[in-house]
């Protein structure tokens, strides 16, 4: 007999539907075939699936049985395709009604005693499930509150294959999972922008940063408070919409970042690499094709501490996400695009020494060493960051002495109103930042005067700068103004984004 069960796969971090057909024919020498599957996922699938059937003590595999996963035109990964290709043999050799099948989108992996564990990109199959017109789904109990945030399915959850074979005979009552998703919107976060004291222009420059989603990178010697600042960028930015907070869990997901959880990410992600991390953990791709750490900070701060010690490979990898906003990374059978659209947030001595420039302490470093040392960092790589922001430490006994800084609610607050501008002004288009304008968009938003149109062309010459740069401060002026409910850009906003882009490194 022959039986069809719904499930699904993920390419990239969306989900497809893919149709496990089961065959078992009525007499034969004994066989097990999977076909569709990928090599490494094979043979340990037909394992779990046999041995935990046999555990249920049905003996249906003394006959020539075929499992086809279609569409054919990709091989399929994962391990969530044991529940499905077992349900399927049941229906296949007539111990479960076929009907009970449809419109039922499975997916789960096996033990081999039968309990179901837990996988990876249940959001995006799911959400392909409701696309696809499916009315329920069947998902380990691990998974139950990961696919409820799809609205569209009703969601059953499971912690054996036997209750799932129970349930589908009709001889058990279940009541769907409950959803709880939007509340999680408003997330709290344990620390706050009041805790830094004094720093008012870094302080600035992390409000403008945030307003503009522009790259940042904070240049001070040890103890001046880089690391605190940059920490604390996700309490100044909006909560995400429920579409940013879908696309940040799918990514997730797709990362095996859930299992456990099984809840909508609603804080903009802050992901913090290790200096020591590989490219394929910072970028992604890799032996299991996962997203990387560009990706997991989509919507968020990838935030690089000590950012010169990052491998050369590591930081030069970085500039095609920078650039395209997403990742494409190859593997032998495929490739697959992921989204990268995050906030780069760097911190970094100004020298080895680390004080070079410090009011307090003399820095011991010969020019060349410098040169060498910040030479780490390339052009392109540094043109890529909008703004450069030195940070000088407070003196400690200054700090004690000084009130808390303004929180980050009121900080929020404005960072949201230039956002809502910027929303408007980008409507419909690909580009939802200033930081984010094309060319085109540049062009048509970042119109100067007469006087901004000389004072640029003086500071282009004084301090050297490419042309990349100079369509980046024309960007950060765009936030500037914004932030001013400016409709116009004016000298000052311009001024500030000047010295935004070139006073870090004196
Ligand atoms: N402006 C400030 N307000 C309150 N606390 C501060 C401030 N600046 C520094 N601190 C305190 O100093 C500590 C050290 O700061 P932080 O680790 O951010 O320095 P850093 O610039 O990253 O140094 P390093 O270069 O060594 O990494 C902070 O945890 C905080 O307690
Ligand atoms: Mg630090
Ligand atoms: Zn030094």
């Amino acid at each position: 007999m022959f039986a069809r069960v719904s499930s699904a796969s993920l390419l990239g971090i969306d989900g497809v539907i893919v149709d496990v057909e089961a065959d078992a024919a009525s007499a034969g020498l004994p066989s097990f075939s999977v076909v569709g599957l990928a090599e490494g996922a094979l043979k340990e699938s037909r394992d779990r699936v046999r041995s935990s059937l046999k555990n249920l003590e049905y003996n249906i595999f003394a006959r020539p049985i075929t499992i086809n996963l279609a569409p054919a035109d990709f091989r399929k990964e994962g391990t969530h395709f044991d529940l499905p290709i077992a349900l399927g043999l049941l229906a296949a050799t007539e111990n479960l009604p076929a009907e009970s099948l449809n419109d039922t989108l499975i997916l789960g992996e096996l033990s081999l005693d039968g309990r179901l564990r837990g996988v990876s990109g249940v959001i995006s199959m799911a959400e392909a499930g409701a696309a696809a017109g499916l009315k329920r789904a069947l998902v380990p109990s691990a998974n139950a509150s990961e696919a409820a945030l799809i609205e569209g399915l009703d969601v059953y959850s499971f912690d054996t294959l036997g209750e799932t074979v129970s349930f589908l005979r009709g001889g058990v009552d279940r009541e769907p999972v409950k959803r709880d998703g939007a509340k999680a919107l408003y997330p709290s976060y344990d620390t706050d922008f009041s805790e830094i004291r004094g720093q008012m222009a870094v302080r600035r420059a992390a409000e403008i940063a945030a307003a503009g989603m522009h790259n940042i990178i904070f240049i001070g010697s040890p103890g001046s408070g880089k690391t605190m600042i940059a920490r604390r960028m996700p309490t100044i930015l909006p909560p995400m919409s429920m579409a940013e907070a879908l696309r940040a869990t799918k990514i997730h997901s797709a990362a095996g970042l859930l299992r456990e959880r099984g809840r909508l990410v609603s804080k903009r992600p802050f992901v913090s690499p290790h200096h020591t991390a590989s490219g394929a953990s910072v970028i992604g791709g890799g032996a299991l094709s996962k997203p990387g750490h560009v990706s997991i900070a989509s919507g968020g701060v990838l935030f690089l501490d000590e950012m010169l010690e990052f491998g050369r490979n590591v930081l030069e990898a970085l500039r095609q996400p920078l650039e395209d906003r997403q990742v494409t990374v190859s593997r032998a059978s495929r490739t697959v695009t992921y989204p990268a659209d995050f906030m780069l947030v760097g911190a970094m001595n100004p020298c080895p020494c680390g004080y070079s420039g410090d009011k307090k302490r003399e820095c011991t470093c010969t020019p060349g060493m410098i040169e060498k040392y910040r030479g780490r960092l390339s052009g392109p790589m540094l043109d890529r960051i909008d703004m450069h922001v030195r940070v000088s430490a407070v003196d400690y006994k200054d700090l004690t002495g000084m009130k808390e800084g303004e929180s980050s609610a009121a900080v929020r607050s404005r960072v949201e109103a230039a956002h809502e501008i910027q929303r408007a002004r980008f409507a419909g288009g690909a580009a939802a930042f200033n930081s984010r304008m094309t060319e085109k968009q540049t062009a048509l938003y970042c119109r100067l005067d007469g006087k901004c149109e000389k004072l640029l062309e003086n500071a282009l010459d004084k301090f050297g700068l490419s042309a990349r740069s100079c369509s980046k401060i024309l960007k950060t002026a765009r936030t500037i103004a914004d932030l001013g409910e400016s409709e116009s850009i004016a000298p000052a906003h311009l001024l500030e984004a000047l010295q935004l882009r070139t006073a870090g490194w004196e």
